[in-house]
């Protein structure tokens, strides 16, 4: 990349310099040593890609955003960060009656992921509509809210209790990994018979216009090439969109259930904090008979929506660290031969995204290929949701994962934080990719430590 950069700039300094005649047969040779040269994996965010490995390396603008744009990423900056207060307030108004949390920022912490003891919520569902996706609970709707305004009750309380079950590498070294059971206590609602559960985890929202600016068909390749290919077989997920009230490819979320940053900020903003926006302007609170009497809905603009999601689309990604270190490039090499690659696909192109000119046309190494896989049944919620069956979940991407214990001090991973590090993530992999995690687990303690080191540079 560098090299290739540094010959144009000798041939554009050698075009100024009056020989017009010359000019366009080295720019052409030029073009060419650039569409060669290999994208470099430290630019995980292409253009938007920031050098920066501190706690607020998800906080900030991509660097390629400027002037007005800018501004308005300033602003859903400000509104993501907000906390809610009970309505009717001066400002900040409209909280609950039934909630998660009061501001996007208290789960996603620094735009990362909170502990799961802070940031779990648990989705619920009785069956599924072939369109529009899982039912609500009569009585409780999509969502368990756990904290009420007062004078209002919250739904439940969500009680986890953890069981050790020990394992070991190949080469005898000892690992135990902690398998999760979820109750529900105190229900103000009786939990209907067949009632579906799935407890989530927050993610860090860093990088989501790229992912969103991935093309349709690109995926659609992906998912044919890897049934053709054999190991693994991802699926898109088809859900429902409410804006243009049609099917589309989900991406967002542990379940790729949500299509379009939009939707994904209005449905938070209903379901983990009650407030309503234009896109969503009834209370959740409804079902459950404990709404607030209040004519405020909406209690947001659309602009405030359109803010936030701008704001999460034109983040800037961190920079891979350590490229070319011996020890990561060799679990970088590992990372493909095991079959991680698979799933975690490195690189992926975006397309146009209309009215995103930041995030349109890249590279970027975002480890994913936004498919569904059945990750056996270890880690099956057993919820539908919309395509997604009962033990599939998509493959998160993995750029900056090696920067949450800098950013939200912990290394809880997987869709209800039950891993507590990197290694215990891949030791619950299975289904799908149950020859990858064998390979893992046949590795040698080197190259374990190599594939770790690895990861801990994205
Ligand atoms: C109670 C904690 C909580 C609050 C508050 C919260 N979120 Fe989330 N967020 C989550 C969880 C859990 C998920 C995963 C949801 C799923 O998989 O269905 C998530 C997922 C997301 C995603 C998708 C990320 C991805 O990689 O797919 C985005 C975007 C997001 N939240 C934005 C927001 C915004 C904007 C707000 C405020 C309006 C907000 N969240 C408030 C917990 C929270
Ligand atoms: C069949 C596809 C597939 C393969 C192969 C695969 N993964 Fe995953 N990976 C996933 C999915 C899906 C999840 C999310 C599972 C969940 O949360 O329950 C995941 C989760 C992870 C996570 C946790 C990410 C987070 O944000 O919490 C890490 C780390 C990870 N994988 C690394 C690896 C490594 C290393 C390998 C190779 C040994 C590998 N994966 C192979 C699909 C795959």
């Amino acid at each position: 990349m560098l090299a290739s950069s540094r010959i144009c700039n000798g041939l554009i300094a050698w075009a100024a310099s009056g020989l017009s005649l010359l000019v366009l047969l080295p720019i052409a040779a030029c073009d060419m040593v650039e569409s060669k040269a290999e994208p470099d994996p430290t630019l995980a965010g292409g253009e938007t890609t920031l050098f920066r490995a501190t706690p607020e390396s998800f906080a900030m603008p991509a660097p390629n955003l400027t002037g007005d744009r800018l501004e308005k990423h300033l602003v859903g900056d400000f509104e993501f960060e907000k906390k809610f207060v009970t309505a009717p307030a001066e400002v900040n108004s409209g909280l609950g009656p039934l909630f998660n949390r009061t501001s996007c920022a208290s789960c996603h912490t620094r735009n990362g992921r909170d502990k799961p003891d802070v940031s779990l919520l648990v989705r619920i569902s009785s069956g599924q509509d072939f369109l529009q996706g899982p039912v609500p609970v009569a009585g409780l709707g999509l969502q368990i809210q756990d904290r009420a305004v007062a004078g209002a009750r919250p739904e439940a309380r969500v009680v986890i209790e953890y069981e050790e079950i020990s394992g070991s590498f190949a080469d005898g070294e000892p690992y135990s990994l902690r398998k999760p059971a979820y109750r529900l206590e105190d229900l103000d609602a009786p939990l209907p018979a067949g009632v579906d559960l799935s407890p989530r985890m927050a993610r860090p929202v860093f990088g989501l216009g790229l992912l969103e600016a991935v093309s349709e068909v690109t995926l659609e390749d992906i998912a044919a090439e890897q049934v053709a290919g054999g190991e693994v077989s991802g699926r898109i997920n088809y859900v429902w969109d409410m804006e243009s009230e049609t099917v589309r490819v989900g991406r967002f979320g542990w379940k790729a259930n949500q299509p379009t940053v939009r939707q994904q900020t209005a449905d938070a903003y209903r379901s983990d904090m009650g407030i309503t926006s234009p896109l969503i302007p009834v209370e959740t609170s409804i079902v459950s008979g404990q709404h607030d009497g209040l004519e405020d809905d909406p209690e947001i603009s659309a602009e405030t929506v359109d803010a936030v999601a701008f704001y999460m689309q034109t983040l800037a990604v961190p920079a891979a660290r350590d490229v070319g270190q011996p020890k990561v490039e060799g679990g970088r090499t590992l990372f493909t031969r095991i079959g991680c690659a698979s799933c975690h696909r490195p690189s992926l192109e975006t397309g146009l995204a209309p009215d995103l000119p930041e995030v349109s046309s890249q590279t970027i190494f975002a480890y994913t290929d936004l498919l569904l896989h059945d990750m056996g049944e270890g880690l099956a919620d057993h919820r539908e949701d919309f395509r997604a069956g009962a033990r599939e979940w998509r493959t998160p991407p993995l750029w900056g994962v090696g920067l949450t214990e800098i950013v939200n001090q912990h290394t809880f991973f997987l869709h209800d934080g039950r891993a507590r590090n990197l290694k215990e993530a891949i030791l619950w992999h299975d289904g799908e990719a149950s020859s990858a995690r064998e390979r893992f687990r046949t590795l040698s303690r080197s190259e374990r430590d190599a594939l770790l080191e690895f990861l801990r540079s994205l």
